[in-house]
């Protein structure tokens, strides 16, 4: 399993399934598997249930999907390596997680106006950004810069950079 995380905008999808069909394996997204569970998008949970618990959700969802480990290349949602509990449970299944560093500019000017996003429509977003970049360092086994690289040329760095 190799597990991406970073800020929305970073590419995570993008490149992690550009990353599962290079290895040619599955792609995961913690969101999709979240929506299967709740029956509902993301953008509901948040609205019907807050975010709390969806946070909550979100971590009981990595949690099982790194006890499985399963031969996947798996993309974090946004917040997840937010919490301490998440990253508690990366760091003791020793799977590589890539920081996807995306500048809060480039983050922004990809996914700024993306409604069915609901962080992004806080008021106090650059904070969320700025609290958030040092967790997913945390969290990384490696970092990669991905503001001005294509995806397919982040699909190379991060497979060097985990060899
Ligand atoms: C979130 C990011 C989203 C999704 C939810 C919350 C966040 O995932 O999990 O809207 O807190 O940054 P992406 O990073 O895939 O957009």
């Amino acid at each position: 399993m190799i597990v991406l995380v970073g800020f929305m905008g970073a590419g995570k999808t993008t490149v992690g399934r550009l990353l599962a069909a290079k290895l040619a394996v599955p792609f995961s997204d913690s969101d999709h598997v979240i929506e299967a569970r709740a029956g509902k998008p993301v953008r509901q949970i948040f609205a019907d249930d807050g975010e709390p618990a969806f946070r909550q959700l979100e971590h009981d969802v990595i949690a099982d999907l790194l006890a499985k480990n399963e031969d996947i290349v798996l993309a974090l949602g946004g917040g997840a390596a937010v919490h301490e509990g998440t990253r508690a449970n990366l760091a003791h299944s020793k799977v590589p997680v890539v920081y996807l560093k995306v500048s809060y500019a480039e983050a922004l000017r990809r996914v700024g106006g993306d409604r069915d996003r609901p962080m992004l429509a806080r008021p106090d977003v650059a904070q969320v950004y700025a609290e958030r970049d040092p967790r997913y360092a945390l969290a990384a086994t490696v970092t990669v810069d991905a503001d001005d690289k294509t995806p397919e040329e982040l699909v190379l760095g991060i497979l060097a950079s985990l060899q």
